[in-house]
């Protein structure tokens, strides 16, 4: 992170969100070991970004930023935020198919199996730790999250042949952007 000395969790600025196959979505991401500043900084701008996007949730490797870091909110009026640091899955029951999208994998929706309740370990944004039992959307928003900091991406876990089809139409959209 760059520029934390002087930056304050008071102004928020919009990071780019990085996009399939930039290889900078594979990385692992690394815990974050104390909330400085610039933590702090990052999770105000990753909140501003996911709104702004719109999406339901963000991991900092999306922008950049290999760190254990996830900004969440899955509520209808947008102003239920749950920041995550070093997030882990404790316990997981069950199965659900969810349609999913991705702010890094741009127009592509696809239903994805995944656990359907998620018990959850992480620190809040003061590095508080805390449990919390998750299902539905929250319990999928989560997982595909913590997958990010993973370097795994939810297209991941599609067969081979619509990962085909997701490459081809990204390349088309990557020519018309150009
Ligand atoms: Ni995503």
């Amino acid at each position: 992170m760059q520029n934390d000395d002087f930056l304050t969790a008071t102004s928020m600025a919009l990071r780019t969100i990085l996009h399939l196959p930039d290889p900078r979505l594979r990385r692992q991401a690394a815990p974050v070991t104390e909330v400085t500043p610039a933590i702090r900084q990052l999770i105000a701008d990753m909140a501003a970004t996911m709104y702004a996007a719109p999406g339901v949730g963000l991991a900092a490797i999306q922008v950049d930023e290999p760190v254990r870091v996830v900004v969440i909110d899955v509520s209808e009026e947008r102003n239920a935020l749950l920041v995550l640091i070093n997030p882990e899955i404790i316990a997981t029951d069950g199965e659900q198919t969810l349609e999913e999208g991705c702010l890094s994998v741009p127009g592509i929706y696809e239903p994805v199996t995944r656990a359907a309740h998620v018990k959850i370990r992480a620190r809040d944004r003061d590095g508080a730790p805390f449990e919390l039992a998750a299902d539905g959307l929250l319990a999928t928003c989560i997982q595909h999250e913590i997958d990010h900091l993973d370097g795994r991406l939810f297209v991941d876990r599609l067969s081979r042949l619509k990962q085909g089809r997701i490459r081809k139409k990204l390349e088309k959209q990557s020519r018309l952007a150009m």
